[in-house]
């Protein structure tokens, strides 16, 4: 009976005075929906593909509003690069997220040309970025005099080799540490947890150059986990004008947040100010409260700064670490031709030392190609915003849109490397090739002003607790090694790695 009551209604209404006007609004609202999902690139685009002489390609149908919001997963890096590959896009793509305009590039010629150039040196703000105080940080303040200025400052007393060596012990002591508790777990469990080991590890690490000793470390590795889920976080606010519902509490989390960041690091501040030990000391907190009056950042700014190093500093170097730790559980022998040249390089006995990586180019090689095939920010991270129009690759990029570079796409195209999905750290043995952002076919620190400012840091880090692992001991599966990815702030290895530790 309903099968004929419903078409019968709709029939009859149609039949009175409205149908006209209700016909032409439909018609329009169709028209109108048509568009938008039509659009290519997406919505936000609405106003500058129109023009026929800009070439710039994007996806022909998208959500209408949405955009390509939906697509951006856990494998956002995946989707967007075979999304570029079957639209021949891969030079320039156009997508929209939300109301925000977005361009991509998987090439390695016009990834320099955005990460290198002047339009690109500002980043796009989320909401939670400028609540949890990254805007007064590095990563996120706008290249200005300010921007200059702590770069240069944690360039000098956190970043230099002279820094860097200065921590040496620290990392060694670390190691030592971290050793210890996969003997340990070995013993009581039967196999080892690396991802708890190296997430750890990373947070005293980064700890200890940052403020020294400090009792405050479960605290703040606690309120890091909590960043990160936020700032991973969907946020309505930074993509659609309705932000100011604060839908899913992101915005009231983070404030939350914010403020337990600075009572507990003005806190750290105050007490070291107190004893006055600072002159004497090599951490970060002692080296910018020991500036000259001039260089000297006001307390807000430092509390934004020190955070921000804490943050960036344990994530990157512990999931870097458990990739490289997976592939030598995968790949045997190359784990063995890794421990011969450290057994040649100075046996079983001495403890290896920061200086001993210059003589050991197959382990560099190895975090090299781990790097070209799992890059911890595989769409660089932190996207970059152009201050102002700007043409790449002959396409018209308007003020404001956000531009990224698909680091994952360009490492794993057949026409950039051969072979691209073989784990093969050879390649690096046949071909000299740096890694710090001169050559965009492998960039996995950026490139540019902007490029890590963190990378020789995290690279001495990761050489060295990687040769300390494998001069211990012998690693194999416990369980089937799994590659599945989760990209969240960084690229992920969906399952821990659980493995056997064997003494050597
Ligand atoms: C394996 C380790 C690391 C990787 C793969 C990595 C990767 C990256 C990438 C891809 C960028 C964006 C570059 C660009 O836009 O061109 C970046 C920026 C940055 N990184 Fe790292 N990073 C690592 C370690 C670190 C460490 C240990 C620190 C500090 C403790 C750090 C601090 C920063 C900062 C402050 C920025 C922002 C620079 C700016 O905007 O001026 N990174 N990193």
């Amino acid at each position: 009976m309903e099968q004929f009551l419903i078409p019968c209604f709709f029939a009859s209404f149609y039949q009175t005075a409205w149908s006209l006007p209700l016909l032409v609004l439909s018609y329009f609202f169709l028209t109108f929906f048509l568009n938008i999902c039509f659009i290519p690139g997406g919505f936000a685009w609405r106003y500058y593909h129109q023009n026929p002489r800009n070439p710039l390609k994007g996806p022909k149908l998208s959500w209408p509003f949405l955009g390509f919001l939906p697509q951006m997963g856990t494998l956002a890096h995946r989707k967007l690069a075979s999304m570029a590959s079957s639209l021949h896009a891969t030079r320039l793509m156009a997508i929209s997220l939300g109301s925000t305009r977005v361009v991509i590039s998987s090439h390695p010629e016009i990834a320099k040309e955005i990460l290198c150039g002047n339009s690109f040196s500002d980043r796009p703000i989320k909401e939670s970025t400028i609540l949890l105080m990254f805007d007064r940080a590095i990563g996120f303040a706008p290249s200005g005099d300010y921007w200059r200025h702590i770069r240069k400052t944690a360039s000098i007393h956190m970043f230099s080799p002279r820094a860097i060596s200065s921590l040496e012990s620290l990392r060694q002591y670390i190691a030592n540490e971290m050793v210890e508790k996969a003997h340990k777990e070995m013993k009581q469990r039967g196999f080892v947890n690396l991802k708890n080991i190296l997430h750890k590890g990373s947070l005293h690490n980064v700890l200890g150059s940052v403020f020294g000793s400090s009792d405050k470390g479960n605290e703040l590795g606690l309120m890091v986990k909590e960043g990160y889920e936020l700032i991973g976080e969907f946020n309505w606010a930074d993509y659609f004008p309705l932000g100011f519902l604060d839908i899913f509490g992101v915005r009231r989390r983070c404030h939350k947040l914010a403020a337990k960041v600075n009572n507990l690091v003005s806190e750290l501040i105050r007490e070291r100010r107190k004893i006055g030990d600072f002159r004497m000391r090599n951490d970060f907190l002692s080296v910018l409260l020991s500036l000259p009056e001039e260089d000297r950042l006001n307390d807000a700014d430092m509390v934004a700064v020190l955070w921000e190093m804490i943050f960036r500093g344990v994530d990157n170097i512990a999931i870097l670490l458990e990739w490289t730790m997976a592939r030598m559980v995968l790949h045997p022998k190359i784990q063995a031709k890794v421990q011969d040249e450290i057994d040649r390089c100075c046996g079983l006995d001495r403890v290896i030392q920061d200086s001993d990586i210059a003589n050991l180019p197959y382990l560099q090689a190895v975090v090299k190609e781990v790097l070209r095939l799992h890059p911890p920010g595989p769409l660089l991270s932190w996207a970059r915003l152009a201050t102002h129009d700007v043409h790449v690759d002959k396409c018209f990029i308007p003020a404001g849109t956000t531009a990224m570079v698909n680091m994952w796409a360009i490492t794993h195209d057949p026409t950039v490397w051969p072979d691209p999905w073989a784990f093969r750290p050879e390649r690096f043995m046949e071909e000299d090739f740096s890694i710090m952002g001169f050559n965009l076919r492998l960039a996995p620190f950026g490139s540019g002003r902007r490029a890590c400012p963190g990378k020789a840091l995290g690279l001495a880090t990761v050489h060295l607790w990687l040769a300390r692992f494998l001069q211990e001991f012998k690693w194999t599966p416990s369980e089937p090694v799994d590659l599945g990815e989760c990209l969240k702030l960084s690229l992920e290895m969906k399952k821990p790695l659980l493995c056997y530790a064997i003494s050597r």
